[in-house]
């Protein structure tokens, strides 16, 4: 016996057609006309979207930042996800100073665990690069199922890594089937220049967004994709932000370089003004990079649609603003970085790109589900609707309009980075590997049914099919 989705339109990265998806266990049995068999169960999605389940690939829940933890744990984390039709996420486990990648998976492993709303998997961030840690690679990413590292070439003092270190790591990545995820801002840089502000006394959370301009973002890109060139590597530009981090991976996808980029909602529909609050209120948006300049998003929303962006994933690392943000309101340094926003990632996308036809609907699947399933090692198990595929859908109504906000948003966290805009469309109903998990909006399982997922190693064919 099986469940038969009707009536609704399905859209996949490359087509959009109405037809029937019939779902049986674990997967999609069938797409199309008559798929029916007695004894199934039907429901109708007469005037809505049928997506693939989308895939988050940057999040952090649970992650512990000095002496407190994101106020998101993988419980309320993918709660949220799963409520905005995200069905598959992928944390940053954090190799800390001392430890080895196995400790540092381990430590993920057990902070998941049983409490996970939708499926998950692991990237795995290298802070302290050694010869040991070189030696586990290989174990990475053929038994423990992660497929991708995770640097940053800023937090300097935190968890920085030099060229020396990038260089090696890439080496070793490109050798093992790994794509190697970069932070790309020029910590040394934005180390002197926080260090001036606060010699000068400045102190607002403000000066957070000015040590950080578009320039710095730039020039670690650049330099990820000349080490790219180099080794050959695959990398991945997570959360790119601006015009001219953009152009710069343009111009290294045109002379062959194996780079892909992410961008994140908030740099497409969020913007700089937010800084001119001359309150601590302005400390709800301390990011990295920060919100940019109005005009960066024009470009952002062209770089989706001419596929120099490849991803959007929401870099979702919720702080509450009592309590947790306020820690640095003597010292902007002292603000933990990050905003929520994995609840909300389809509806802005969709509202924001879809509504306003920046995007089409075949790019919106593919940037939320199809492109991170592919970079991933997940596809076509995941990011798509196929025979065979897991059943994670999504029903998207169109005609639902949702007011986003921290009194109704399932984030938590007390506020919210959107609030007060509008969303066009909600999910309505989701499935997870064939399981009907939220049902008119709401979640209708007791218990957190995701999964951990083993990835499959990184392959230029399988992405580029
Ligand atoms: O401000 C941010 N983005 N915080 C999360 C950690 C990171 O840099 O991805
Ligand atoms: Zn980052
Ligand atoms: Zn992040």
């Amino acid at each position: 016996m099986g469940i038969v989705v009707r009536g609704g339109t399905i859209v996949t990265e490359n087509n959009c057609y109405q037809a029937d998806v019939r779902i049986q266990g674990e997967t999609i049995a069938a797409v199309g006309d008559g798929v029916m068999q007695s004894g199934d169960t039907v429901l109708m999605a007469d005037g809505c979207y049928i997506f693939p389940g989308g895939i988050d690939a940057h999040t952090h829940f649970d992650l512990p930042v000095g002496s407190m933890a994101t106020a998101d744990d993988f419980l309320s984390g993918t709660r949220a996800a799963i409520l905005g039709g995200t069905t598959t996420i992928i944390d940053y486990a954090t190799q800390f100073s001392g430890e080895s990648l196995q400790q540092g998976l381990a430590n993920w492993h057990r902070r998941a665990e049983g409490k996970c709303y939708c499926d998950y998997g692991f990237h795995m961030a290298i802070t302290d690069w050694n010869e040991n840690v070189a030696g586990e690679i290989p174990w990475l990413s053929r038994e423990a199922g992660v497929s991708s590292v995770k640097l940053y070439m800023a937090y300097k003092h935190i968890m920085q890594v030099d060229d020396s270190a990038l260089f090696q790591v890439l080496e070793r990545s490109r050798d093992n089937g790994m794509l190697t995820c970069v932070h790309c801002e020029n910590g040394d840089i934005i180390d002197n220049l926080i260090r001036q502000f606060r010699r000068q006394g400045k102190m607002a959370p403000a000066y957070h967004y000015l040590t950080r301009p578009p320039r710095v973002e730039q020039e670690a890109v650049n330099r990820l994709a000349a080490l790219a060139e180099v080794t050959g590597a695959p990398v991945l530009v997570v959360h790119l932000s601006c015009r001219e981090a953009l152009e710069t991976v343009a111009q290294a996808k045109a002379r062959g370089v194996r780079i892909w980029a992410e961008t994140c909602p908030q740099y497409l529909v969020l913007d700089d003004s937010v800084y001119q609050d001359t309150t601590f209120n302005c400390a709800k948006y301390v990011m990295s990079p920060p919100l940019r300049a109005r005009e960066h998003q024009e470009y952002l929303w062209n770089g989706l649609k001419t596929d120099i962006l490849d991803t959007v994933a929401t870099d979702h690392c919720s702080f509450n603003y009592h309590g947790q943000k306020e820690t640095g309101c003597d010292d902007f340094s002292k603000i933990p970085n990050g905003a929520p926003g994995v609840e909300h990632r389809l509806g802005l996308l969709y509202t924001y790109g879809v509504k306003t036809r920046k995007i089409s609907l075949t790019q919106f699947v593919d940037k939320v589900a199809t492109q991170p399933a592919k970079l991933f090692g997940l596809f076509p198990k995941k990011g798509t609707i196929a025979p065979g595929s897991d059943a994670d859908l999504v029903i998207w109504d169109e005609r639902r309009q949702v007011t986003l906000g921290a009194v109704s948003h399932a984030h938590n966290v007390d506020y919210s980075a959107y609030e007060g805009m509008e969303q066009q469309g909600q999910a309505i109903h989701v499935f997870l590997r064939g399981r009907h998990v939220v049902r008119d909006g709401k979640l209708c399982t007791a218990s957190p049914q995701g999964q951990f997922v083993r990835r499959k190693p990184f392959c230029m064919k399988a992405y580029s099919e």
